[in-house]
């Protein structure tokens, strides 16, 4: 079948709407209609080299690069169709998207930590989960899809361990959000740093992730929340969905925390910048009290392996330095449990979707966003 989709052919390449063509699903896949696609910076890390699968992985699968690959890992649409021996999900469900492929049956999975499932290794190298084959096509070459995704795109043919399952009534342009970003941000401050009420939280960086890191602060019970972004117009948006303050760098935010606290400092640093850099790591550790978690959540280029960290302090101050991916919450826990949230009233979704956009102009979403016009920008189908 012939479809829209937006995708990039290399390095630095803009994202261009391209016509596709797809197969229908094998064993264990799904087609899948989609309705909204949200417009994560992460799509910009795989365009710009930061996120790449090593080469070594490459040649397992049989590629020698990323590109040409389809855009997109947040999104919410409808099953249109499933292959044989579909377990999970029929024809006519409301599905969310999961970057990180959930199988069920590995070590990580059974133990709980579905954000960590073995399949995770296969997410950015390439063909499908099932069987190693390619079911998206541009002309003669086969196509790479973002986390064996590709929400940028008409309809797509996913692994159902890609998928899950929400409410038939869900709110899909919520869930598209609550897909990535916002889960991730979310489980950052609820489930990884693991905020208790009174805390006091800085959160670095007020795009779409940090949206959601500020609203698991406010939601577990954080006294202040300090939203550091040098775009005035982020913070203004943070404080309307939970920040009691906010500062454009982390030296001011500093001195804020310490006003704030009597000097002890904050209890849980949250670093969501679009990109992370090694030397933000001493500064968030500066601005944390003793026993302070400071979760690590952006994403640094793919060869950053050197920090800037003040060794004697972390060990003095009993510090701990946390990663996480995708919040440390199964993606089939979270998205459900934040799209409850968002029915009731208690989770801001809507005002952070600031543009919408087609296939055609996913480009231009991306130059907004780093013009700092957008929190997110969504593909509407
Ligand atoms: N760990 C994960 O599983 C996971 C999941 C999703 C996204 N991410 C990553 O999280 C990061 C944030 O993603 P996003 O979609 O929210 O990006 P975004 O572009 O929407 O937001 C980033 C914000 O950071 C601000 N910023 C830039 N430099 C800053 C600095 N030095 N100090 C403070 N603020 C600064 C920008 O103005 C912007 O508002 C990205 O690196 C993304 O790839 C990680
Ligand atoms: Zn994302
Ligand atoms: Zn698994």
């Amino acid at each position: 079948m012939k479809v829209r989709a937006a995708i990039c052919t290399g390095l630095y390449q803009p994202w261009t709407a391209e016509d596709i063509e797809i197969d229908e699903p094998h064993a264990h896949e799904v087609k899948v209609k989609m309705v909204y696609a949200g417009m994560c910076h992460s799509d910009e890390h795989l365009r710009t080299g930061d996120i790449s699968a090593p080469r070594e992985t490459l040649e397992i699968f049989g590629v020698d690069s990323m590109f040409p690959c389809i855009g997109g890992h947040e999104g919410a649409g409808i099953v249109e169709s499933v292959g044989p021996e579909v377990q999970t999900v029929t024809a006519g469900d409301r599905v969310a998207v999961a970057f990180i492929p959930a199988c069920g049956q590995c070590y990580w999975c059974a133990s709980g930590r579905q954000y960590l499932c073995d399949l995770g290794m296969s997410t950015l190298a390439g063909p499908m989960i099932s069987d190693g084959t390619w079911r998206h096509h541009f002309g003669d070459q086969h196509l790479n899809r973002m986390t064996q995704l590709g929400t940028f795109s008409e309809y797509m043919v996913v692994n159902e361990a890609s998928l899950v399952k929400i409410a038939p009534d869900a709110n899909l342009k919520a869930a598209a959000l609550i897909s990535c970003g916002i889960s991730t941000g979310f489980g950052s401050a609820v489930d990884r740093a693991k905020v208790v009420p009174g805390e006091v939280v800085v959160v670095v960086g007020a795009g779409g992730v940090g949206s959601g890191a500020i609203q698991g602060a406010r939601l577990a019970g954080a006294r202040a929340i300090i939203a550091v972004d040098p775009l005035d117009s982020k913070v203004e948006r943070a404080k309307k969905i939970g920040a009691t303050h906010g500062v454009s760098n982390m030296l001011d935010a500093t001195f804020l925390v310490a006003e704030l606290t009597e000097g002890r400092m904050a209890d849980v640093v949250i670093l969501t910048p679009g990109v992370l850099t090694g030397d933000m790591i001493a500064p968030a550790c500066a601005m944390g009290s003793k026993d302070a978690r400071i979760v690590a959540t952006a994403i640094a280029p793919f060869a950053q392996d050197k920090i800037e960290l003040n060794l004697f302090n972390l060990s003095m101050f009993n510090q701990s330095i946390l990663g996480t991916v995708f919040g440390s919450v199964s993606p089939r826990v979270q998205i459900p449990r934040l799209l409850k949230l968002y029915d009731a009233g208690m989770l801001e979704i809507d005002e952070l979707v600031t543009n919408e956009y087609t296939i055609e102009t996913v480009q231009q979403g991306y130059d907004d966003l780093e013009a700092g016009i957008n929190i997110r920008g969504v593909v509407a189908f």
